[in-house]
């Protein structure tokens, strides 16, 4: 009998005719033949189950989780169809091993400017080089995912199946490449793999598809929406606090937050009389359902920034020529209205030019053992101007302007099991979060106050100045007084003449961090991934390279040995 058919435990009706103590001892009783019932039809199920016997590798290269998250996924479907699948970090994974392997799939995101997840570099550096081996007797298939608002769409997955085929390797299963909605393509993905092995896989487990999700995300109430800059100060970064009560939403310090924004009413409104279209006619909208335009908008369609295959698919209607691809930056739906004018006599052909709005990822603030019920972000309001027009980023100012009432946020926690504090409480950990990258440090702190974990703590933090942007700066110095952040450096960048960024300090500090990292350190960075990360990245390498008097090479490897010991993890965007 499949999981799903199982029955919920019993309990009297209502109107039984017992007394309380009855009804008690009577339901008691019920729940524990119950129990021992539900374990026997278990017992059932797996031996009733296929037995796994073909062996499949299942490698994953992973950044914030999605992609071990959907390896994990598959591996489940997999055992439940008759596969054996090993499930490994490619961070772990050995290479000699690629050449004795028959079965493989891989997994993995693309990060930075179309390159692997850090996970996974090790491993990419390897299969592309000379010293990647004959792969004849290998079938495989990847899944690669990634964002198409970036240029190098799903690059590591597509080089790591080109290769492998360059190799010798046939493929079981096409390669597919998923956008940031992965749901759809994954499952036909995983059911193409099972099926192209010659196996037969159950139904699906409904429990899984009723939990909070991404599909199935909650609805939570805003109870905190604090300006953390002060007056004067250029940045905008909101303490957003919302309760879930007593509802199932787990998280862990590390996790980050997808959250569903609600687009701007004034644009929607806007929107809607620029098209002199009726936002209370009802459309079906981007998931089937039928609703009024103006709700769609409000919620379902990116009105922000221009995906080139809506803005191609909308010239075609207006009969003019596709924009290059200059035209799509620092422009939004509005702009291609007006430069690209279509009338639409009814309101379903332009809905149905519209795509889906996606999810915004926050790194969680809070410790869930410190603010139990609760879940923090720390959000930085993106306004700015582009072509004479006043912007505001869909997600960050829907949380900052208007995440209330009728327009409370939709949300589900995006897992990230490879940015954790050390499970041994008593490592030293070095964090790293200029700006918003703060956000999951505190909740690390948190916990670690929490779990009276005894490591120490060194907290790098930066931002423009010290008077006006000092995020959390009471929190953090209780914690210093504390005892609990034992160093702490701060970089105000233009509280001097010349420029100091967290990256400075480390360099400044290196002796320390050196000896840190000796002691069975972890080193953390979370912000900006475009230039910060980059910059702590070289700082890290020049201060083991400087203190260890080691060649290039040897602190390279010191920094590979890190991240492969997961003790360099980086939450970067
Ligand atoms: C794992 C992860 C964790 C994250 N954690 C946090 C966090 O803790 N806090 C946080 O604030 N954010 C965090 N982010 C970023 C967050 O998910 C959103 O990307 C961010 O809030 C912007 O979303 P938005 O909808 O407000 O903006 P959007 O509507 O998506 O607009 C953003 C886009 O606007 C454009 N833009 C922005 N500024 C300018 C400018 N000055 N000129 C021209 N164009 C511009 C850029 O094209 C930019 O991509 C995280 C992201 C990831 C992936
Ligand atoms: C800073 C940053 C850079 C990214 N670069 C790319 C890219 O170059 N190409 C791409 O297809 N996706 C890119 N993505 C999107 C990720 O691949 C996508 O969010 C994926 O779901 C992340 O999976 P993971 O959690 O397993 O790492 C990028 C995302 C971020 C935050």
């Amino acid at each position: 009998m499949p999981e799903s058919t199982l029955l919920e435990a019993p309990i009297l009706p209502k109107d039984a005719p017992f007394s309380s103590e009855q009804r008690e001892w009577l339901d008691g009783f019920l729940a524990s033949v119950f129990a021992q019932f539900s374990e026997i039809l278990k017992a059932q199920q797996e031996a009733n189950a296929p037995v796994s016997t073909t062996p499949i590798t299942v490698l994953w290269g992973s950044q914030t989780g999605t992609a071990e998250t959907l390896a994990a996924k598959f591996s489940k479907k997999g055992k439940k169809s008759g596969l054996a699948p090993k499930i490994i970090d490619l961070a772990e994974y050995p290479h000699e091993q690629l050449s004795e392997e028959t079965h493989l799939v891989i997994l993995t995101s693309t990060y930075g400017d179309g390159e692997p997840p850090d996970n996974a570099a090790a491993f990419h550096q390897f299969l592309l080089s000379d010293k990647a081996p004959k792969l004849e007797n290998l079938t495989y298939s990847v899944l690669s995912i990634g964002d198409s608002s970036y240029p190098d769409f799903c690059k590591c997955g597509i080089e790591f199946d080109e290769r492998l085929q360059q190799l010798g390797a046939k493929k079981i299963f096409n390669r597919i490449d998923c956008d940031v909605d992965f749901e759809e393509p994954f499952a036909t993905w995983t059911q193409g793999v099972i099926d192209a092995m010659g196996l037969v896989s159950p139904a699906d487990d409904e429990k899984e598809e009723s939990s909070i999700s991404r599909k199935n995300p909650l609805i939570v109430e805003l109870i905190e929406n604090i300006k953390l800059n002060k007056e004067g100060s250029v940045k905008e970064t909101r303490h957003v606090a919302l309760s879930f009560g007593n509802a199932p939403l787990e998280y862990e310090a590390g996790d980050a937050l997808g959250v569903y924004p609600v687009n701007c009413p004034d644009l929607v409104d806007e929107i809607l009389k620029k098209l002199a279209l009726d936002g209370d006619k009802s459309i079906t909208s981007c998931d089937g359902l039928s609703k009024t335009l103006r709700q769609a908008l409000l919620t379902d369609f990116d009105i922000g920034g221009l995906n080139k295959k809506v803005v191609e698919a909308w010239t075609k209607v207006s009969k003019r020529t596709p924009p290059t691809d200059d035209y799509l930056e620092g422009r939004e739906l509005i702009d291609l209205i007006k430069d690209y004018p279509i009338h639409f006599s009814e309101e379903q052909p332009f809905a149905a030019l519209m795509k889906k709005i996606n999810p915004r990822l926050y790194s969680i603030s809070s410790s869930p053992k410190a603010h139990p019920g609760e879940v923090h972000l720390t959000v930085g309001a993106v306004r700015y101007e582009t072509f004479g027009r006043q912007r505001k980023g869909v997600c960050s100012t829907y949380l900052a302007d208007r995440a209330e009432g009728e327009f409370s946020p939709r949300v589900f926690v995006h897992k990230n099991k490879a940015f954790r504090p050390p499970t041994n409480p008593s490592a030293p950990m070095i964090m790293v979060g200029p700006g918003t990258g703060i956000a999951p440090f505190i909740s690390f702190l948190q916990e670690r106050k929490a779990t009276e974990a005894t490591g120490k703590n060194w907290l790098f933090f930066g931002n423009p100045h010290s008077s006006t942007d000092f995020l959390y700066q009471d929190q953090l110095e209780s914690f210093q007084k504390e005892g609990l952040l034992n160093q702490f450096s701060t970089a105000f960048s233009r509280d001097q003449e010349e420029k100091v960024y967290v990256q400075d300090r480390l360099i400044e500090e290196a002796p320390e961090i050196f000896k840190w990292l000796e002691e069975g350190a972890y080193f953390y960075v979370c912000g900006d991934a475009s230039r910060m990360a980059k910059d702590v990245d070289y700082a890290l390498y020049l201060a083991i390279q400087t203190q260890g008097s080691m060649s290039g090479d040897e602190a390279s490897a010191y920094v590979n040995r890190l991240k492969k010991e997961k003790r360099y993890c980086r939450d970067v965007y």
